[in-house]
């Protein structure tokens, strides 16, 4: 197309140079108008041209023209083609879209059940576990308690080593605590037995114990093992609180000594005070600890009976027939009120 007007162009050029050419003619052709001159020749060749050249003009701006007649529809078409391409691209992506949401609607309804019961079932085997745990531990409350009890006793009970007065004997072995499953035993008639017994060794009734002429409490044992109220108290308590150091029946162990044999020399002041204040003591590279009980009510409340215990044992080992053997007495005493009352008062 730029071709084809600068045809047109050098073919206006070139009739402007000869139009100026005729005009010079005309002036002189004014004077010869007869045959065609040469200026009617150049307008002729000039009028040619033109003719040629708006006919190029015309050709060319019909092309133009059928060319964009023939692109229009193409271009509409790839227009067309391009719109649907994206509205197909943007239908596809919300297609996607929709799926992808829908699917994720559904995974979640599927799943929201399922989370529903699994939070139901950790929530149920949590409740399972504890409710088991409860019981278990209901059921085996009374077991141990009970299997306490019996151990205690059967400790207790256990049969007295042979007598070693100069060395504290070798721990007694524990018998297995089904041997001696003890009730108290039944002080119905032992009161009178007991007291008669009292009255014997010239021992006085105060503040809930037997005393010698000094106050000092003393145990008061039938011929037949059965006990003051005090003595037996302090055979439970010695097996509760001492006898994992001292040894059943006060005998002593590989570590401490025998209290029944400490109490033929010890007074009774010196025994409440290594209790109270404890004792520690460096021999050989080895510590050995009594501990300090004079905080523990549980010992301190009690501390009379447990020394009226070991006494009836120490007694006992001066001479057995005056004194109680190792084991659980044969019988005892009823708890007196003064006895009741004091203890309360104690433990508080
Ligand atoms: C943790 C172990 C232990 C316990 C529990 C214990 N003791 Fe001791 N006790 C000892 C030791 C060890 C000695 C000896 C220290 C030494 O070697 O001098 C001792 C010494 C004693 C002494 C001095 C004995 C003597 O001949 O010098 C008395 C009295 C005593 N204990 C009473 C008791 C009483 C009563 C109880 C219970 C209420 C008790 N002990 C509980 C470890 C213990």
């Amino acid at each position: 197309m730029s071709a084809d007007l600068k045809v047109l162009a050098a073919v206006l050029a070139v009739g402007a140079a000869l139009g100026v050419g005729a005009c010079n003619e005309d002036k002189t052709a004014n004077k010869a108008p007869a045959a065609p001159t040469a200026s009617e020749k150049a307008a002729a060749v000039v009028d040619a041209a033109k003719d040629k050249a708006a006919d190029v003009a015309g050709k060319v701006a019909d092309k133009v023209a059928a060319v964009k007649e023939a692109a229009a529809p193409k271009v509409e078409a790839a227009k067309e083609a391009v719109k649907d391409a994206a509205a197909n691209v943007a239908d596809k992506a919300s297609d996607a879209k929709d799926v992808v949401v829908a699917k994720l609607e559904a995974a979640k309804d599927a799943a929201a059940p399922k989370v529903e019961a699994a939070k139901e079932a950790a929530k149920d085997a949590v409740a399972v576990v504890a409710d088991k745990a409860a019981e278990v531990k209901d059921a085996v409350a009374p077991k141990v308690e009970a299997a306490k009890e019996a151990v205690k006793d059967a400790i207790a009970a256990a049969p007295a080593a042979p007598a070693a007065p100069a060395a504290p004997a070798a721990p007694v072995a524990t018998p297995a605590p089904a041997a001696a499953p003890a009730a108290a035993p039944a002080a119905t008639g032992d009161n009178a037995e007991v007291q008669a017994q009292a009255t014997t060794q010239g021992l006085a009734f105060k503040d809930g114990r037997y005393r010698d002429k000094d106050g000092k409490p003393t145990p008061a044992v039938t011929k037949d093992y059965k006990v003051d109220w005090a003595t037996w108290q302090g055979f439970r308590r010695y097996h509760d609180a001492c006898h994992v150091c001292h040894g059943p029946n006060a005998l002593g162990s590989s570590f401490a000594p025998g209290l029944g044999e400490s109490l033929k020399t010890m007074d009774y002041e010196t025994f409440f005070g290594t209790v109270v204040g404890g004792r520690t003591v460096n021999r050989a590279g080895t510590t050995y600890v009594m501990p300090a009980f004079g905080e523990d009510r549980n010992i301190m409340c009690y501390l009379d009976d447990i020394y009226t215990y070991i006494k009836a044992r120490s007694n006992n080992m001066v001479d057995p027939k005056t004194g109680m053997p190792a084991g659980r007495p044969n019988g005892r005493e009823d708890i007196s009120p003064e006895a009741k009352k004091a203890a309360a008062d104690c433990t508080g």
